[in-house]
C-alpha cells in the first residue's frame, strides 16, 4: 500500500435516494482498502465519481450540467489528469451514450458492477475507456467489504438488505436501472448489523427499493419476509432504534404488522407510497392495488400502532390522470393524513411504458395540481408537528449543533430537533417539545 500522502483522491458524489448514499459509503470503503483515499473536495480529487440518480428527467439533467462544470475545472487545470466516471442508475440507464455525450468521462459502471472498479480503475489509468453495465447483483453484495475496511460510521446508518424491482409501475426506472429483486441472506444482514452496531451505530435503517419484497431463509429453516427478520434485528446488543424503507403497500403482511404492534426498537414511522387516489390511474401506474386496499391496510397498520406516522410519495400528472381522477388524489390524502409526504410531477421516462401512454397531461395542469396537493400536504406536516408540542418524546441524539450546548437529534418520526443539553452523541433522552418549525422541533431536555 503507498504511503498516505502518495494516495489517490477520489471524490464522490451522491445523487438520489437512500441506496445510492448506502452505495456510496461502500464504495468509499472498498476503494480505501485499494490504495485510494477518500476527499470532501472535488477541486483536490484526482478522481471524480458522480453516482447518479435516473428517476425523474431534472435528476438525469444535473448529471450533465455538473459535468459541464468538471470539464471546466479540468480545462483550468491542463496540467492535472483527472479520472472522471459516471455511477449509478443514469451510468445502467445510458451507458456509452454517456461518453458519446461527454468525452472527459472515461468510466461508466452501473451499480451492480461496484465490486470491480478498484480494475476498472487500473485500465482507466492505463488510457482505456470503460462502460461496465452488466447484472451481478450477488456478485456485488458479497465482494464490497464489510469487514476489511472499518469506516466510522455516525450514530445511524443505512444497511441495504434487498435490492431492485420486480413491480414495474408504468412510469418507474428503477426495475431497469436496479434489475430484479435480490435479497441478501439473513446471515449477511445479521452480520453487517452487529458489526455496525459494534462500530457504536446506535439506529439502523433497512434500505431496498421494496424493502419489504425482501425474503431469506431463516435460522429456523423456513423462508422469512421481513417482518421475522425484523424480530431477529431488534435482539442485536447495541442497537436502539430500527426503520425500513420504501415498502410497496402489496408487502405490508401480518408479521410485519405485528413487528409494528411488538417491536419498541421499530420506531414509529413508515413510509407508504400510494402515488395516487384513483383506481383507474392506480390500475395504470400497475401498482396493482385498489385505493381501498390502501386504506384498509391504514387501518390495520394504525390499529397494530396507534401512534405510527406515514408518509407517502405522489406523481400528479399519470397520462390520462382527470380533474377527477386528481380530486380523488386529494380525498385519498384527506382520509389518510400523512405526517410528511414527497409529491412529484409526472416526469415521462424514455423505456418506461407510460412514455407511450395516451393523454399526456399539460405541464400547467401538472404545476396546478402539484401546488394544491402540496398544500394539502404541508399543512397536515403542519398539524402533526404542532400535536406534538408539550409532549415528552424520546429523541436519539445524533451531532452537535451550531450554538453552545446545543445538540441535533431526530424524533421516532424522523423529525429534527434542537435541544440543549449535556447527554452524549448516540444516546437517547426524554425531551419535551417546546416548539414546532417548519420542519423540525426545538425541544428542552434536564428543564433547560
Ligand atoms: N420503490 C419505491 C419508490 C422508488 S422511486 C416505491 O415503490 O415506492 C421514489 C418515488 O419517485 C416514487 O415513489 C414515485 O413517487 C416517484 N417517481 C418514480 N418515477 C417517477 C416518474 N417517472 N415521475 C415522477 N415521479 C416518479
Ligand atoms: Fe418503481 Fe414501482 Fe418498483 Fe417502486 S415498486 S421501484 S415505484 S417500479
Ligand atoms: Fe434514483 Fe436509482 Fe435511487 S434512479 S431514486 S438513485 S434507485
Amino acid at each position: 500500500m503507498q504511503s498516505e500522502d502518495n494516495r489517490r483522491k477520489v471524490f464522490i458524489k451522491t445523487y438520489g435516494c437512500q441506496m445510492n448514499v448506502y452505495d456510496s459509503q461502500r464504495l468509499g470503503d472498498l476503494l480505501e482498502g485499494e490504495d485510494y483515499t477518500m476527499t470532501s473536495s472535488m477541486e483536490e480529487a484526482d478522481c471524480i465519481l458522480l453516482n447518479t440518480c435516473h428517476i425523474r428527467e431534472k435528476a438525469t439533467e444535473k448529471l450533465y450540467s455538473d459535468l459541464g462544470r468538471v470539464r471546466v475545472m479540468c480545462e483550468e487545470n491542463p496540467q492535472t489528469t483527472i479520472i472522471v466516471g459516471v455511477i449509478g442508475c443514469t451510468a445502467q440507464a445510458e451507458g456509452e451514450e454517456i461518453i458519446r455525450r461527454s468525452p472527459l468521462v472515461s468510466l461508466v459502471v452501473g451499480p451492480q458492477t461496484y465490486h470491480r472498479l478498484p480494475q476498472i480503475l487500473k485500465e482507466v489509468e492505463k488510457g482505456e475507456k470503460v462502460v461496465a453495465i452488466d447484472y451481478t447483483v450477488k456478485a456485488k453484495f458479497s465482494n464490497l467489504p464489510t469487514k476489511k475496511v472499518k469506516r466510522q460510521h455516525g450514530v445511524s446508518a443505512f444497511l441495504t438488505i434487498q435490492e431492485g424491482c420486480d413491480k414495474f409501475c408504468t412510469f418507474c426506472v428503477v426495475p431497469y436501472t436496479r434489475g430484479a429483486e435480490v435479497s441478501r441472506t439473513v446471515d449477511q444482514i445479521v452480520h453487517e448489523a452487529e458489526r455496525l452496531a459494534d462500530a457504536g451505530v446506535s439506529e439502523i435503517t433497512l434500505l431496498g427499493q421494496n424493502v419489504n419484497g425482501w425474503h431469506g431463509k431463516g435460522a429456523d429453516g423456513s423462508e422469512w419476509r421481513l417482518g421475522a427478520l425484523l424480530f431477529r434485528l431488534a435482539e442485536v446488543k447495541g442497537l436502539r432504534r430500527l426503520r425500513y424503507t420504501t415498502s410497496h403497500p402489496r408487502n405490508m403482511d401480518n408479521t410485519l404488522i405485528a413487528a409494528h404492534r411488538d417491536l419498541s426498537i421499530l420506531m414509529p414511522y413508515l413510509h407508504l407510497p400510494v402515488q395516487a387516489g384513483s383506481d383507474r390511474i392506480l390500475h395504470a401506474m400497475n401498482r396493482r392495488h385498489t385505493v381501498s386496499d390502501y386504506l384498509r391496510l391504514v387501518e390495520r397498520i394504525r390499529t397494530a400502532r396507534p401512534d405510527i406516522a406515514l408518509s407517502g410519495d405522489f406523481i400528479v400528472g399519470f397520462p390520462g390522470e382527470t380533474d377527477a381522477d386528481f380530486e380523488k388524489t386529494l380525498k385519498l390524502a384527506d382520509e389518510v393524513f400523512y405526517a410528511s409526504a414527497y409529491s412529484f410531477k409526472y416526469s415521462s421516462r424514455p423505456g418506461t411504458p407510460g412514455t407511450s401512454m395516451a393523454g399526456q397531461v399539460d405541464r400547467y395542469i401538472m404545476d396546478e395540481r402539484l401546488q394544491r396537493l402540496q398544500a394539502l400536504l404541508n399543512e397536515q406536516q403542519r398539524q402533526f408537528l404542532r400535536s406534538k408540542v408539550g409532549t415528552v418524546t424520546d429523541i436519539l441524539l445524533e451531532k452537535t449543533g451550531r450554538h453552545e450546548g446545543q445538540m441535533i437529534g431526530r424524533s421516532p418520526w424522523l423529525t429534527p430537533v434542537a435541544v440543549q443539553t449535556r447527554a452524549s452523541v448516540g444516546t437517547v433522552v426524554n425531551v419535551v417539545i417546546q416548539k414546532a418549525m417548519r420542519n423540525s422541533f426545538i425541544g428542552t431536555h434536564d428543564g433547560k
